[in-house]
């Protein structure tokens, strides 16, 4: 890519690499350089418009950035119809194992009739463009045809992630205003059933907006069916009313597409908002070139759909290719730590894109579990939620990829919708380090008087051009969307991490600055889980912070303030931990809780979070000149 010598450690991509890959790399970097909104236009344009664009960008009322002014089409469209009317119409779009063995498959064909008699399922329920439906199920096919029959009709989807618990749930039914919500009866997770339709009776006992439930059968058990309120999917998609004939909802390119919760620094989790337009755009393009997706490629993105990399990279970008996804049900070690790689061979998966935490678990059963099965069908490798150490890099790239698949690291967000900074197949590779801006992107690393500080200093990650994918909005609350990303650096976007710069321009992501934490890369918010165990009877105040974990990258500790009356016990302090599992879901359970006196905080009551986690880890807290006496 450059002639220059890089600095470090560094992995050159093969030439049958650089021979074969979609994205000319110095090419598409120096077009995007000098006009990048060329660039995305002529992206768009590899796409289907039922109206052209008037313009590529409005930056007239910063920061609410369109994209695509006036042009009409349907992400749905270009995922299904347009394949079906080409060769790919025979092409498995999905295919997918359940934990306990179970396989189906798609063609693209077979996945748009689905989409098109749930459309219509959905249409007879009353849902109307711009609708609110919410979609809480395990990884299995419906999750995905219920995302696309959403947008096919113009309904705005709202994924819960299958892992979230009650109260978790309720909170999003609630802010979203779900008329409609689509469950499972069941998941299968490592040999048991998680009961996520009775997780959600029990938060629709606590949200008052829903008027149907779709329940999809999957595990079986009894549960329990509210007469005039539950109806079973199969049934419902035999009747004559879902037909497979279901007109597309012409949108504008700025219509919502979905809502996505994440957690932030303060309070509640947010709603996310992507359009139709951009975000296909960005997805599209970011798939096709850094996963270097070919026509005969099975992708591998073991993401759950419940996650923006789910949405994007299971759903939405290669769906957009005309590729064909691979989905796994279940835990990844069970029944025997080489379920992936058993699936890998015996499917020919050429790419794999997981997580780092992933990796860490796998390396603990050592190297013998994954030499048992044949990977030389593995092409391309990449990872994606939080930083990934060095030595989980090179155990990644020599153990599972033979040393031939580069890694792509790929850095972005909820709120990016579409990689930011990641690797691209040309790219030299520095285990650790995501690389370098995706074309387009100008990215920097500031200060906090927002001036660029120096290489390998460490500064506030910002983003400064605009782009298709970017989040619009929190839903219902434009001005917490200015506040919390545009306010600290005007004109810069911020995203909440921090990272350094080397002398080679490559970026090196450090972690979060704000209260978020990344639980073996899943994000939570600590005011989440303080807000859980203070929802407890025992417990007067909280404070969670996350501490260094081997496989999980982070782990939650709490402290907490019981009431009086209550008395530290361990069968409380277990309890306690069930109750966040419960309320918020079994991801966010505290690793430890500590009983304290007191916590400390600003005077204006404000805890402050850092102090306790330099004092867990015994390093200086910094600037504690705020802190109460
Ligand atoms: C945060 C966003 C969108 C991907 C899934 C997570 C961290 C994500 C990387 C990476 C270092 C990463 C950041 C970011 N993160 N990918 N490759 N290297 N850090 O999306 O849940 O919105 O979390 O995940 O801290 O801000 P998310």
């Amino acid at each position: 890519m450059t002639e220059k010598q890089l600095s470090g450690e560094v992995y050159y991509p093969s030439e049958e690499i650089l021979k074969n890959a979609n994205a000319k790399c110095q090419k598409l970097y120096s077009f995007a350089e000098k006009d990048y909104l060329g660039f995305w236009e002529s992206e768009a344009s590899n796409l289907n418009w039922f109206k052209k664009w008037d313009k590529v960008l409005d930056d007239s009322n910063k920061p609410f950035f369109q994209w695509f002014i006036n042009g009409k089409t349907n992400i749905a469209y270009n995922c299904l119809d347009v394949h079906c009317e080409n060769f790919r119409r025979n092409k498995i779009a999905l295919f997918w194992e359940g934990e306990n063995g179970d396989i189906r498959s798609f063609s693209y064909f077979a996945l748009r009739r689905d989409t098109c008699r749930f459309a219509n399922v959905l249409k007879s329920m009353g849902v109307n463009k711009g609708d609110r439906v919410t979609i809480y199920m395990g990884r299995i096919p419906e999750a995905i045809i219920a995302m696309l029959a959403c947008a096919r009709i113009g309904a705005i989807h709202s994924v819960v992630y299958g892992g979230f618990s009650v109260e978790a749930l309720h909170e999003r039914l609630e802010d979203s205003q779900s008329k409609v919500l689509i469950v499972a009866d069941g998941a299968f997770q490592r040999g048991k059933i998680v009961e996520l339709k009775k997780i959600a009776d029990e938060a629709l006992q606590r949200a008052a907006t829903v008027e149907s439930v779709l329940v999809v059968k999957r595990t079986g058990q009894e549960i329990n069916m509210e007469f005039g309120r539950d109806m079973w999917y199969h049934e419902l998609m035999h009747l004559p009313i879902a037909s497979s004939r279901c007109d597309i909802e012409v949108m504008d390119a700025e219509d919502p597409l979905f809502l996505l919760y994440t957690s932030g620094t303060t309070g509640k989790p947010k709603a996310i908002l992507h359009t139709h337009g951009g975000y296909m755009v960005g997805t599209y393009a970011t798939c096709k070139y850094v996963f270097d997706i070919h026509e005969e490629d099975r992708f591998w993105c073991t993401a759950d759909p419940g996650w923006i990399t789910g949405h994007s990279y299971v759903v939405y970008g290669p769906l957009l290719n005309g590729a064909t996804s691979f989905i796994y049900e279940g835990a990844p070690t069970y029944p025997y730590p080489n379920r992936w790689w058993q699936m890998i061979e015996k499917y020919g998966i050429n790419i794999l894109y997981t997580a780092p935490t992933a990796i860490r678990g796998f390396m603990r059963f050592g190297d013998a579990w994954v030499k048992r099965n044949n990977l030389s069908s593995l092409r391309l490798l990449g990872s994606v939620g939080e930083p990934i150490n060095p030595e989980a890099w090179k155990w990644y790239y020599k153990v599972v990829g033979g040393e031939r698949c580069p890694i792509m690291d790929t850095w972005w967000q909820t709120e990016t919708g579409m990689f930011m900074i990641t690797s691209m197949p040309c790219t030299p590779l520095k285990p650790g380090s995501g690389t370098k801006p995706f074309p387009g992107l100008q990215v920097d690393i500031v200060d906090e008087g927002g001036n660029s500080v120096n290489t390998n200093d460490e500064g506030y990650l910002v983003i400064k051009t605009p782009w298709p994918a970017m989040l619009r909005t929190i839903w219902n609350n434009p001005d917490a969307y200015v506040q919390q990303y545009w306010s600290k650096f005007p004109g810069m976007y911020m995203t909440g991490d921090s990272a350094r710069r080397d002398e080679d321009g490559y970026y090196w992501i450090i972690g979060r600055v704000d209260d978020v934490i990344k639980v073996s890369g899943y994000r939570l918010g600590s005011a989440e889980i303080e807000s859980a165990l203070v929802s407890h009877p025992s417990v007067a105040e909280a404070a969670a912070i996350g501490l260094p974990h081997e496989v999980k990258g982070n782990a939650i500790h709490a402290f907490i303030i019981l009431r009086t009356g209550y008395e530290k016990t361990d069968k409380l302090i277990e309890d306690l931990k069930q109750h966040v599992g419960h309320e918020v879901g079994p991801i966010a359970k505290p690793e430890q809780i500590e009983v304290v006196d007191s916590l400390p905080k600003t005077r204006s009551g404000k805890i402050m979070r850092r102090v306790l986690k330099a004092h867990a880890l015994g390093i200086d807290p910094g600037n504690i000149s705020t802190l109460e006496e």
